[in-house]
């Protein structure tokens, strides 16, 4: 129901600021565009309803962002963070396609991926004990998932992983040597970071289509309204 996704969300924002706060970064980066509570629960169809515009992106993006600061503290500025290009994982999610993709297809592919992500994620933590960013975009990817089922036609359609599909996808990491397994958990979460910005652009160009077909669709009948108006005016004055 939309109220406990709004709890979820809320508690999200807080371990957003604190996490933020935490880590010595100004406040202003603490994610301050709170959902207006509509304390009535009902639907609005106003911009709050839109994926595009939920904080929960802010958050999730403040902390992926935050790796390439930690990747090179981490190796001294001795590796560039593009460094991280040589080590692609093969079984990375297709996003969203720029075009022909409807924004329910979009949606599912966002649910998907990170459906996937999260198996990935397991890595990082095995590399990376109590990583603090790993733990944090667990959680908003959940919430990333859960917030996009409410927005399809067929959320039952987004099943979850089954455990072969997990197996198959971290079995392949098990080959590599110390430092590959590293640079490999490192470059999840660079891909996952633009995995993200790229599901929110294209999110936001469905949506924002749809507002503007919206529009238009209204346009034509205020201005044929303001043209029999003309006549009517013309005809009497
Ligand atoms: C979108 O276009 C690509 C080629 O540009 C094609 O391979 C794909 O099947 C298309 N997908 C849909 C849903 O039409
Ligand atoms: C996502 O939904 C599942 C199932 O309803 C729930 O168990 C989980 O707590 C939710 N996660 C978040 C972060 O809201």
């Amino acid at each position: 129901t939309p109220s406990t996704t709004d709890g979820y969300l809320l508690s999200a924002v807080t371990l957003a600021a604190l996490l933020l706060h935490a880590s010595g970064a100004p406040v202003e980066d603490t994610p301050t565009d709170m959902p207006a509570g509509e304390p009535s629960g009902e639907e609005q169809a106003g911009p709050s309803n839109l994926l595009s515009v939920s904080p929960v992106w802010h958050a999730v993006l403040g902390a992926t962002k935050r790796h390439q600061k930690e990747f090179e503290d981490e190796f001294q500025h001795e590796l560039k963070y593009h460094f991280l290009e040589n080590y692609k994982v093969s079984s990375l999610p297709a996003g969203c396609p720029l075009s022909n993709f409807s924004k329910e297809a979009c949606l599912h592919r966002l649910a998907h991926g990170l459906r996937i992500y999260t198996v990935l994620l397991k890595h990082v933590e095995k590399e990376y004990p109590g990583n603090l960013i790993c733990s944090v975009v667990k959680y908003y990817s959940d919430l990333l998932i859960n917030l996009s089922k409410d927005k399809m036609r067929n959320p039952e359609q987004v099943t979850a992983l089954t455990s072969s599909q997990e197996a198959q996808l971290l079995g392949g990491l098990d080959h590599l040597d110390a430092f590959q397994r590293k640079m490999t958990a490192h470059s999840i979460l660079r891909q996952l970071h633009h995995f993200l910005v790229d599901s929110k652009r294209a999110i936001t160009k469905r949506e924002n289509t749809k507002a503007r077909m919206a529009d238009r669709l209204l346009a034509p009948i205020s201005f044929y309204n303001q043209k029999f108006k003309d006549e009517i005016i013309q005809k009497h004055l």
